[in-house]
């Protein structure tokens, strides 16, 4: 496995980054709305903290849906598209179908901005950035600056999310080379992954782990097995998070270190053989203020992943179809 060093390697790129400029298209900001709608982002806040409120597991819903868009296309609000008789977006990739969740709270959530802007004026993909900000944040998690002024899609594509999106089942290297393909690197991996400390997987997406992994905690994986079965019951849920899955904290560091990750992709991060994550899944385990920090920095360079800006793109009324 590669023998960098994370912690090393980031110095280094903060270095750089300060001395060399960067040639992106339109910057986003943070005060995008500021003058065109400054009711924008209270007004995201309140929608997705009443939802969260009603039904906690909305939070991880939308964070993943804001990753799910990001990784495909950029973060465009491509994945919001419904497929109509002409037209199949990414709602039926195999890894939205069954499983990305959330969509009728970002329709409540555009039609209050939609309302609170007297117009149609923020963005279906800068929702999603905020939205996700937001559940973090509801669920115990940091409070970090989203950048703005992302426009949406008009279209959508279904082989992209097959092919960009990571599944389960992939080793350390392929994860990393996943998210290098899309400009993040070894750190934005190992805490982002940390988004896993709130949420559910369904059985069909562990299955291979609990019964097959050897480096798997045994009284964890016979706990996992009696509600995941070797055949059947594939919509059946457990925790990401073994010890607190609905609280975005460290605990699901502390559960790889315990060799209790539930996904195949989760437990690659941390060997305990001093392999490539290691050292940084220690870290963050018992450095919430760091993890934290570190998470929020990395959703923004999440999120700046291939925006549209400027006349590029579109905002859409109804962020299930293009205008
Ligand atoms: C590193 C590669 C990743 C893989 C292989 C992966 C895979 C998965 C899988 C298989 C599930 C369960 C889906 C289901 O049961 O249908 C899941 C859930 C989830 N993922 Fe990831 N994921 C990854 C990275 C991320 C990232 C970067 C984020 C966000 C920043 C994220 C956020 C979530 C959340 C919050 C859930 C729980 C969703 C819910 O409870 O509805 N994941 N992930
Ligand atoms: C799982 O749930 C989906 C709906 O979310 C349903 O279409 C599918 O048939 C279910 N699968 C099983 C095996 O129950
Ligand atoms: C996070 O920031 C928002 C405004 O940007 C504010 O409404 C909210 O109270 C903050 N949350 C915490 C826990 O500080
Ligand atoms: C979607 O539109 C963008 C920008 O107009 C274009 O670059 C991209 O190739 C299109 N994708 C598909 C799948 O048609
Ligand atoms: C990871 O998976 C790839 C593809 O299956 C394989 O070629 C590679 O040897 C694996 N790497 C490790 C370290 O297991
Ligand atoms: C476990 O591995 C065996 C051999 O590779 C395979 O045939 C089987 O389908 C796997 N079981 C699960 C539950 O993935």
């Amino acid at each position: 496995m590669a023998g960098f060093n994370f912690l090393l390697v980031c110095k280094l790129a903060a270095i750089v980054a300060t001395f060399v400029p960067i040639h992106a298209q339109a910057q986003l900001s943070p005060n995008f709305y500021d003058q065109l709608c400054p009711a924008a982002l209270p007004t995201i806040r309140d929608v997705t903290s009443q939802a969260v409120l009603q039904q906690p597991r909305i939070a991880p819903a939308l964070l993943r849906l804001h990753f799910h868009d990001c990784f495909v296309q950029g973060c465009d609000g491509s994945i919001l598209l419904d497929d109509t008789p002409g037209f199949t977006g990414e709602k039926t990739a195999l890894p939205n179908l069954n499983s990305v969740r959330g969509f009728d709270v970002v329709d409540r959530i555009k039609t209050a901005v939609n309302a609170a802007c007297g117009g149609n004026v923020v963005s279906c993909a800068d929702i999603l950035a905020v939205a996700a900000r937001d559940s973090v944040n509801l669920l115990g998690g940091p409070n970090y600056t989203v950048l703005l002024g992302r426009r949406d899609a008009r279209n959508a594509s279904r082989d992209e999310a097959n092919s960009r999106l990571p599944p389960p089942f992939f080793n350390f290297t392929q994860l990393l080379a996943n998210f290098e393909s899309q400009g993040l690197d070894g750190k934005d991996l190992i805490v982002l992954s940390g988004a896993h400390t709130m949420g559910y997987a369904r059985c069909t997406t562990f299955r291979g782990r609990i019964y097959n992994d050897s480096n798997i905690d045994p009284n964890f994986a016979d706990l996992r097995k009696q509600t995941c079965p070797m055949s059947g019951g594939d919509n059946n849920t457990a925790p990401l998070d073994v010890a607190t899955p609905i609280r975005f904290d460290t605990q699901y560091f502390r559960g790889l270190l315990q060799f209790k990750g539930l996904l195949h992709s989760d437990q690659e991060l941390f060997t305990g053989n001093g392999a490539a994550g290691d050292a940084l899944v220690r870290y963050y385990s018992s450095n919430t203020e760091a993890f934290f920090a570190d998470f929020g920095a990395s959703m923004i360079k999440m999120g700046n992943l291939r925006p549209l800006t400027g006349a590029n793109g579109e905002i859409r009324q109804n962020c299930r179809r293009v205008n």
